[in-house]
């Protein structure tokens, strides 16, 4: 990705990562990711905001040779985590005379990640300004988005706000701006589903926070910008609000298929109902399609058999998974098929406590489902039914 304009000396300087497939080694990315750094030259001093994940550094480097004579005042470091601030110390070997700008918090972590040394650093407070001479910037302090140190930067004489991880979406693109696309969104869902959703309460006091910033553009630093602020801040309120859907999630493995069987029956009764059923084979789903349901269904079924004592290895991971992503799911069933005896509903039963949710029904089966089976199958959906008529969304 080569530097393009954004507004007079404003410049995106990051890179695309066409053909990354996994983020943090655990959700596929089937758009690829970008990591994006941004240039602002003022008439006094210029910064560049965020840098890239380290596996391409070379990349920035070579998009910031583009400007000649360039001399770097400040690195604005928004956010620690590497796939933004990898690249620092690259850059700063470059450009010896700059500063790493950044808050408190951020700084220790990129001391302890980086091993900046401490002199190069320039601490900023919440609302903080920086002149860079005919432009400005205000630093607004907008944390656990999913790290404790995130902050987005307002620049006011363009109205952008850079935003980081915040509105970011997994997306790889050439096109600078998102254009309210449908698939841009499920890359952002993708991104906060995964690892903002526990932060709920978070996220939506950093929108009040935004939203008193007269901004025209986000420039977040995955994914396209948006110049239509409306459409992702709208789309966020949603997935943050304690609204959920009709929705059932089935997330399942079978081995012999008796679990298989009652999986089938379970989502042809829920659909005869009039509920939406998403069910997830754990064997081949895709984790951040998991990710992305579970920010909106009211209900989630683990079903899976059990493997000598416990769950299946496969029912284990994702009851941790969800156990860990907090969803604002309300109602959880679980469902095991067993061979000879095991206690994998009470192991599951342990490991949901992140969960503010009823648990409905637990069925247990050996071997092939029968006919009183069925008839509990029968008494689990219509405590589904029930629950989500009683919180009408049924
Ligand atoms: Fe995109 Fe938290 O890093």
């Amino acid at each position: 990705m080569s530097v393009r304009k954004i507004k007079e000396n404003v410049y995106a300087v990051g890179v695309n990562h066409w053909d990354r497939k996994l983020f943090d080694e655990i959700i596929p990315l089937p758009n690829g990711t970008s990591y994006n750094a941004y240039l602002i030259i003022g008439s006094e001093h210029t910064a560049l905001i965020d840098t890239v994940d380290p596996v391409l550094k070379d990349a920035l480097i070579e998009n910031l040779k583009e400007f000649k004579d360039l001399k770097i005042d400040y690195i604005i470091s928004q956010h620690a985590e590497q796939d933004h601030s990898g690249s620092i110390p690259e850059v700063l070997k470059l450009y010896p005379e700059a500063k790493v700008v950044t808050n408190e918090k951020c700084k220790e972590l990129l001391i302890d990640h980086l091993g900046i040394p401490e002199e190069k650093f320039i601490v900023v407070k919440d609302y903080d300004k920086l002149s860079l001479g005919d432009k400005t910037l205000t630093f607004i302090f907008t944390p656990w988005v999913h790290w404790p140190e995130t902050m987005s930067t307002y620049l006011h004489e363009d109205k952008i706000l850079f935003t980081c991880d915040f509105f970011g979406s997994h997306y790889a693109t050439s096109e600078l701006y998102a254009k309210n696309s449908e698939i841009v969104l499920e890359g952002a869902k993708r991104y906060y589903a995964e690892i903002m959703m526990p932060f709920r309460n978070f996220i939506k006091s950093n929108i009040n926070k935004i939203e008193k910033f007269d901004f025209e553009i986000i420039a977040p630093s995955h994914g396209p910008m948006w110049n239509d602020p409306k459409f992702i801040i709208d789309a966020y309120l949603d997935w943050v609000s304690p609204e959920v859907k009709n929705e059932v999630i089935i997330l399942y493995t079978s081995m012999h298929g008796s679990t298989k069987i009652i999986v089938d029956e379970l989502y042809n009764k829920l659909v005869e109902k009039g509920v939406r059923v998403l069910p997830f084979n754990l064997v081949s789903s895709d984790l951040g399609e998991i990710a992305i349901s579970l920010v909106d269904a009211a209900t989630v079924v683990f079903a899976f058999p059990t493997v000598l004592t416990g769950p299946h290895p496969l029912g284990a991971s994702i009851i941790y998974f969800v156990n860990a992503i907090k969803p604002k799911t309300k109602f959880v069933s679980i469902i095991t098929s067993y061979g000879w005896g095991g206690m994998a509903i009470k192991w599951a039963k342990e490991h949901i406590g992140n969960l503010k949710v009823d648990l409905l029904y637990e069925l247990e089966v050996k071997g092939l489902p029968k006919e009183k089976d069925i008839e509990k199958l029968n008494e689990l959906v219509m405590r589904i039914v029930e629950a989500h008529k009683s919180i009408g969304i049924l």
